[in-house]
């Protein structure tokens, strides 16, 4: 009888899938939730009519932070197929990208795979891939509608040649904080405006024979780069408006004085630095001169001196004190 009773209710459980409904939100076609919990296989039901979905965990919430393993066909598919899906911060280590998803917002989760094989016609054009744990990209080359990528703060080594050239549309890419040592800028599509690689481990920009002429913004700062040659890179890309190119091994202010040559704006790091006093800018800080700097500490170490000679006196004296007091008979 207990068995059957076990029986009976790992069938309701089984059968009777977890209903989520929306929280309120000002636009109608959103529909935002806090909390889900989804693996594979789990039966999960959404409401319908909703072009978005927006899952975060609120900050303030106690519940636990949403535990979904794989973001797969099923889940898109109970979701009733949205063009629109952002869910940070819940945890997805695989994504199976639906043919039809417009806009796909999976940052700050623990993505280390994403597949893109078995399909042809992936329409999205927005996707944002920041904070996870990508090392392979290879997958971004089947999303040729794609005109915007986040791929900041993964675990890139290799920007491989072949994953970037099929993206024709592609305007904005973000690759900065990764890892990787080259970029393959023959291979970069021409249609890209706004590249930002910087804070990677780039050791060379060599920009002779490349064209890149829609570019019009440019990060390359904080890699190991020695030397960017200015006038080629103004050649391969003649529209460059804004180029952020500090990297310590860089003669910086020579630099910068090209770019403003060619009215090409730069962030300036030198800004609050008083340059006739010798200050310079070390990674990114305005550091003052060496000889400054031991007269600084010098002054500190003295200024300790005089504080802890000036107590170890008045202890001293005071022990004088009270023994010549004992003495005299006076305590
Ligand atoms: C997420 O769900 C899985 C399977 O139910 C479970 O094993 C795991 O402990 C959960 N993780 C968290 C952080 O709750
Ligand atoms: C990728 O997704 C397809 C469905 O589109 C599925 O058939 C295939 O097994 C998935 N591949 C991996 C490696 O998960
Ligand atoms: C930059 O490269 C050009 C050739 O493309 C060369 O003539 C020029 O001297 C180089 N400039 C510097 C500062 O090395
Ligand atoms: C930079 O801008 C100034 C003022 O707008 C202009 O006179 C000058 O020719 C420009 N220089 C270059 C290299 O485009």
């Amino acid at each position: 009888m207990i068995r059957l009773q076990i029986l009976f209710w790992y069938f309701i459980t089984a059968a009777s899938a977890v209903h989520y409904e929306c929280l309120p939100y000002p636009v109608d076609s959103v529909c935002r939730i806090e909390y889900i919990s989804y693996h594979s296989g789990d039966k999960i039901t959404f409401p319908k009519g909703y072009q978005q979905f927006l899952i975060k965990s609120s900050l303030s919430s106690k519940l636990e932070r949403s535990n979904i393993s794989i973001f797969d066909h099923d889940l898109y598919d109970a979701m009733h197929r949205p063009s629109s899906v952002r869910m940070r911060d819940t945890g997805i280590n695989t994504l199976d990208m639906p043919p039809e998803l417009l806009l796909g917002d999976f940052s700050d989760n623990r993505l280390v795979s994403v597949n893109t094989s078995n399909e042809d016609n992936f329409q999205i054009t927005y996707l944002d891939l920041s904070f996870n744990w990508l090392d392979n990209i290879e997958f971004v080359s089947r999303l040729v509608n794609m005109e915007t990528l986040f791929l900041r703060s993964n675990r890139i080594k290799i920007v491989p040649r072949s994953a970037l050239t099929p993206l024709k549309q592609l305007k904005y890419l973000y690759l900065q904080y990764n890892q990787f040592a080259a970029i393959p800028w023959n291979d970069i599509p021409h249609s890209v405006m706004f590249l930002d690689c910087s804070h990677s481990v780039v050791r060379m920009a060599e920009f002779t024979d490349i064209s890149l002429p829609s570019l019009e913004y440019l990060n390359l700062q904080y890699n190991m780069l020695s030397s960017i040659n200015v006038s080629d890179l103004l050649l391969a890309a003649p529209k460059l408006k804004e180029a952020h190119l500090y990297n310590t091994e860089i003669e910086w202010p020579k630099l910068m004085d090209e770019l403003a040559l060619n009215n090409i704006s730069t962030s300036n790091l030198f800004q609050f630095c008083s340059l006739d006093k010798g200050y310079t800018v070390i990674l990114g800080v305005c550091t003052p001169p060496p000889s400054m700097y031991y007269v600084r500490v010098a002054k500190k170490v003295l200024l300790w001196i005089v504080a802890i000679g000036s107590g170890v006196l008045c202890v001293c004296t005071l022990l004088f004190a009270i023994r010549h007091m004992k003495k005299l008979r006076w305590i």
